[in-house]
């Protein structure tokens, strides 16, 4: 099987091939996403939701991070792994953003980070890249700064944020960002920055104009099932389809139909 490469991700996008990306955080996933031919891989930190069970991405580690990115590794034989890196491990210090992100790609075996920001962050970004590390950009809606923004809403909908980000967006490929995610910003500012870049822009509820899509695995399976934003499309109701098996699991144990004889040494 011939890996996915920042070289292959940039000719899908000359050619006008979309970019398939989900998230994954564990081997056994991650191994089925995988030989399902998916493009790339993110080891996102909304491991800290959907893993973990947080309330937003910020207490996500370095360490936990790693661990997750291990098991997706361990997996993959065709798709490329990005990593994210985690809050308060690169954000105002370039030394420990190398560092951080050095860590990742010798720990895990991933082949690339990502990180979320522009031009707050570029030192960061140039440090890393200058290192041989592939990395991401991430603009529009990035979860680090939830605080900062106080609510999980549409970005970008104003001109001057929509300005700076269109700027950042551009500074992110001079920098040498081999692709950027866009999340959950107007289309119509999506397709501009898809338009005016000329590396990969993957959105996440930022509209069809955009090189590649990504959504979290866990809500395009249905396994999280509260969480319903416009952007995203459920391809199974695995909430449902776990919830009958283990319910038909626990009936056959109480009236002793499990195991059966067939099913016993
Ligand atoms: O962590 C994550 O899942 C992400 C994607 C939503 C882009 O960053
Ligand atoms: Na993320």
């Amino acid at each position: 099987i011939k890996k996915v490469t920042t070289h292959q991700l940039q000719e899908m996008k000359n050619r006008g091939e979309k970019i398939s990306m989900l998230t994954a955080y564990d081997f056994s996933m991650a191994q089925i996403l995988d030989a399902a031919g998916i493009d790339v891989l993110l080891v996102g930190d909304s491991a800290s939701n959907v893993m973990a069970g947080h309330e937003t991405t910020l207490p996500i580690t370095l360490d936990q991070m790693i661990y997750h990115a291990q098991g997706v590794v361990r997996a993959v034989s065709r798709a490329f792994v990005t990593v994210d890196i985690p809050f308060g491990s690169y954000q105002g210090n370039s030394s420990e953003a190398l560092r951080s992100a050095i860590r990742i790609m010798k720990e895990s075996g991933a082949h690339g980070v990502k990180m979320e920001g522009g031009s707050e962050i570029k030192e960061s970004i140039t440090r890393i890249l200058s290192a041989g590390i592939p990395v991401m950009g991430h603009l529009g809606l990035t979860p680090q700064s939830i605080y900062k923004f106080g609510t999980y809403t549409v970005r970008a909908k104003e001109d001057a944020e929509a300005e700076k980000l269109i700027a950042d967006a551009k500074l992110l490929e001079e920098c040498g960002c081999f692709a950027l995610v866009l999340e959950k910003i107007p289309s119509k500012l999506a397709a501009e920055v898809a338009k005016v870049l000329t590396i990969p822009v993957i959105g996440i509820g930022a509209g069809g104009g955009v090189d590649g899509q990504v959504l979290v695995v866990h809500d395009m399976l249905g396994i999280t099932h509260e969480f319903k934003p416009r952007f995203l499309r459920r391809y199974a109701d695995l909430h449902t389809v776990i919830t009958d098996a283990v319910s038909r699991y626990i009936e056959d144990v109480k009236r002793k139909d499990f195991p059966s004889d067939k099913e016993s040494y």
